[in-house]
Formats: structure tokens, C-alpha cells, sequence
């Protein structure tokens, strides 16, 4: 699993792997940088952690191939990217499927500050999206999406709070049926045994 911020996505996937028939498990949690609660949580959960930093390295392409390395280390079926806020290369993407999870209903609103930019435009509904990771920014097959009503008084924080609470629990669905049963893509859909 991928993060860089509070993970509380992270949290609700490591409850949901306490029970054996979730059929999923965490392998291992990385970040692009230090000092995030999504790093802290996985320690506390005794999970193998790392940090690999774009600043680190003196391209995009080292730095891809390094966090390549890290997390084939730990062999997972799926890299699951939870408020990952970097774009991942060519080379990640050969090696590992990958979902990530958006705070607004794909394809509108993409990018780094979703929620701010749907209310900004003033739409009445947003909500969240489950997706394939491509080498585009959030423009891959769309998985699942659950969509969130916007109140007259929201602002970004009270938005993406009723959003993250409906992203958590599409998020471990999502991850729980690709893990048991597979997944099969078609073009732009993604199909769940
Ligand atoms: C989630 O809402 C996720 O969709 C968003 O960051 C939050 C992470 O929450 N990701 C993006 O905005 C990516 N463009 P968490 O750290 O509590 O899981």
C-alpha cells in the first residue's frame, strides 16, 4: 500500500484484513515521504515500512525504479495507491496492478485538490472513485464509484470528510473482491468476478 498522508484508508483495509475471509493482507506500506500518520499507523500495525523520496534521486525515472525495487521486494498481487499524491512511471506499472483511490467522480476533477476544485465549480453531487492506475493522472479504467451529495454549507474539509467515509468502505470492497476473485479489463471496463 502506497500513502502519503493521514491513512486512514491504510486503516480501514488493516481492519478489514483482521478477518481471514476479507481474503486480502497488507504486505507492506510505503511513502514518498517522512513523518506522514499513514507511516506510523503501519508501524503500529507491525507492517514493514519504507520511504522513497522524488528528492532523493536525480530523476523521475531513478526514483521510479527505485520504489519499483522497494515494493517488489515484498511481492504483492496489487498496489493499492491511498492518497499517494505522486504519479508512478512506466516502469512500476509494467510490474505491478495497481488501484488508486480519488476523492471525486472520475473523470471530473482529477489531480491534487479534487475536492476543492468540485466545489469551487459548484456541483451539487461529487463523491469518489476506485481506479486502475494508467500512466495517466486518475485517467485509468474506473472500477467503482459512490456518489456524495454536496450541502449548501460544505466547505473542502466537511466535503472530503463525508467523502472519505464512503471512499473507506468502497475502497475495502473493491480491494476484498479484486483480492478473493480476480478482475478481468475490457477496453475502459473493468470487470469483478
Ligand atoms: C483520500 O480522500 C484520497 O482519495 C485522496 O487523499 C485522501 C487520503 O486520505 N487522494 C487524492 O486526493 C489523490 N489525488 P487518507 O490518507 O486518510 O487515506
Amino acid at each position: 500500500m502506497l500513502v502519503s498522508g493521514t491513512g486512514t484508508n491504510l486503516a480501514a483495509l488493516l481492519d478489514a484484513a483482521r478477518d481471514p475471509a476479507y481474503g486480502a493482507q497488507v504486505v507492506a506500506v510505503g511513502a514518498d515521504r517522512d513523518g506522514i500518520e499513514g507511516l506510523a499507523r503501519a508501524e503500529r500495525a507491525g507492517l514493514p515500512t519504507f520511504v522513497v523520496r522524488v528528492s532523493d534521486y536525480t530523476s523521475r525515472d531513478d526514483w521510479d525504479a527505485a520504489l519499483t525495487e522497494q515494493v517488489a521486494a515484498y511481492h504483492p498481487d496489487l498496489v493499492v495507491s491511498a492518497g499517494f499524491m505522486k504519479v508512478v512511471g512506466k516502469r512500476f506499472l509494467e510490474r505491478f496492478p495497481m488501484v488508486n483511490t480519488h476523492p471525486a467522480l472520475l473523470p471530473a476533477f482529477p489531480g491534487a485538490h479534487a475536492v476543492r476544485d468540485a466545489l469551487d465549480y459548484g456541483v451539487a453531487v461529487s463523491g469518489c472513485t476506485v481506479h486502475l492506475v494508467d500512466a495517466g493522472v486518475d485517467t485509468g479504467p474506473i472500477v467503482a464509484q459512490v456518489a456524495v451529495d454536496v450541502r449548501a454549507e460544505d466547505d473542502e474539509a466537511s466535503l472530503h470528510e463525508r467523502i472519505k467515509a464512503v471512499e473507506r468502505a468502497l475502497l475495502v470492497d473493491v480491494v476484498g473482491r479484486m483480492c478473493r476473485n480476480g478482475w478481468s479489463v475490457n477496453g475502459r471496463k473493468v470487470e469483478l468476478s
